[in-house]
C-alpha cells in the first residue's frame, strides 16, 4: 500500500472515531451514578464503547476508502477481478474479536460479582412488591412506602412479591432486581452521595404498572440514626399525618392537610362527597378503603391499582390514620 493511501485510511478512521466518540461523550446516555456498584457498571459501558469506538472506526476507514477508491468507473462493464480470500487477513480478525469480547466478558464477570457482594456488615431491607406499591421493613420491624439510607453504607434487600412479578429498579443506583412470588432474591446498593432517587418498577405487572414508584432518600448516618428511631415522624406531628407519610399515601392521593398532591387516587380532600356517594358513614368507609380499597371504587378510577392495606397497618396507627383523614376532609 502506498503511504499516501495509509495516510488517507488513517484521516478516515480518525475522523469516524472523533464523531463517534463525541456522540458517546456529550449526549446523557446514563443517569448519574449514585453508588458504588453504577460506578463499576459505567466503567463496563465506558470500556465496550471505546472498543466498539475502535472497532467502528477501522471499518467504517475501510468501507469509506474502499468507496471511494475502487468503486466502478461511469465507462466500465467488466466484471471485478477474482478474489479468493486472504487467509492472513482471516486469522486477524477473527483473533482480534475474540480477544475483545473475550476481555468484556472477563470484565463484566469481575463487576458482576463485586456488585453481590454486600460485606460483613450490611444494612438489611425486606422488599415487598405488590400491585401497585413497594413495602420496606427495616432491622427494627419497622415498615414504609418509600426507602430510607445512610450513605456510603451498604445495603442488601432481599426481595420479593405478594402477587405477580415486578422488578426494582433506581436508574442512579444502576441496579435491577425482578420481585418474584415464593422467592427472596437479593440485590446490593451502596449509595454514595446524600440525594433523593426514584425507585421504579421495571417489569410490566398490570394495570397501575406505571404508577407503582417510590423513593430512595440517601442521607448522612446522623441524619439517617435520627430517622430510624424516630420512624421519621417528627415531635408534635399529628401521628394520623406520620402514618399517612410513611406508607407513602401522597404519591398517589391528594390531601392538603398532609400538603400532598397526588393525582392517581381519588382527591381525599372531598372524603365527605365520596363517602356519601358511596352512601357509608365517613370513618367506616376511610377504614374500608384503606383495607380493601376493591370493596367500594369512586367512579371515574379503575379497580386494583391500590393495593389493600388490611393488616399491614399496625391497628393503632390505622386508627390514627382513619382519624386523621376523618378529622381533615372537607
Ligand atoms: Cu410492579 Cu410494574
Amino acid at each position: 500500500m502506498r503511504r499516501g493511501s495509509l495516510v488517507q485510511l488513517i484521516l478516515l478512521g480518525l475522523v469516524a472515531a472523533a464523531i463517534t466518540t463525541a456522540v458517546a461523550w456529550f449526549v446523557p446516555w446514563l443517569p448519574e451514578a449514585g453508588g458504588e456498584e453504577a460506578d463499576r457498571i459505567h466503567f463496563v459501558y465506558w470500556f465496550t464503547t471505546v472498543i466498539a469506538i475502535g472497532v467502528f472506526s477501522v471499518v467504517a476507514a475501510v468501507l469509506t476508502y474502499s468507496v471511494l477508491k475502487f468503486r466502478a468507473r461511469p465507462d466500465d462493464d467488466s466484471d471485478g477481478p477474482p478474489v479468493h480470500g486472504h487467509t492472513g487477513l482471516e486469522i486477524v480478525w477473527t483473533a482480534i474479536p475474540t480477544v475483545l469480547v473475550t476481555a468484556i466478558s472477563i470484565v463484566s464477570a469481575v463487576v458482576l460479582a463485586q456488585n453481590s457482594h454486600a460485606g460483613d456488615n450490611p444494612l438489611k431491607v425486606r422488599v415487598v412488591a405488590q400491585q401497585f406499591a413497594w413495602q420496606f421493613t427495616y432491622p427494627n420491624g419497622q415498615t414504609y412506602g418509600h426507602m430510607t439510607v445512610p450513605v456510603n453504607r451498604t445495603v442488601e434487600l432481599d426481595i420479593t412479591a405478594k402477587d405477580v412479578l415486578h422488578s426494582f429498579w433506581v436508574p442512579q443506583l444502576s441496579q435491577k432486581q425482578d420481585a418474584v412470588v415464593g422467592q427472596h432474591n437479593k440485590l446490593v446498593i451502596t449509595p454514595t452521595k446524600v440525594n433523593t432517587y426514584p425507585i421504579i418498577c421495571t417489569e410490566l405487572c398490570g394495570l397501575g404498572h406505571s404508577l407503582m414508584r417510590s423513593r430512595i432518600e440517601v442521607m448522612t448516618k446522623a441524619d439517617y440514626d435520627k430517622w430510624y428511631s424516630t420512624g421519621g415522624r417528627k415531635a408534635g406531628q399529628d401521628p394520623g399525618l406520620a402514618v399517612f407519610n410513611q406508607f407513602g399515601c401522597g404519591g398517589c392521593h391528594t390531601f392538603k392537610a398532609a400538603s400532598a398532591g397526588g393525582k392517581v387516587g381519588p382527591d381525599l380532600d372531598k372524603l365527605k362527597e365520596e363517602a356519601a356517594t358511596a352512601k357509608k358513614p365517613l370513618e367506616d368507609f376511610i377504614r374500608e378503603s384503606i383495607e380493601d380499597p376493591n370493596a367500594y371504587v369512586q367512579p371515574g378510577y379503575s379497580p386494583g391499582v391500590m393495593p389493600p392495606f388490611k393488616g399491614q397497618i399496625q391497628p393503632n396507627d390505622l386508627d390514627a390514620l382513619v382519624k386523621f383523614l376523618a378529622e381533615n376532609a372537607q
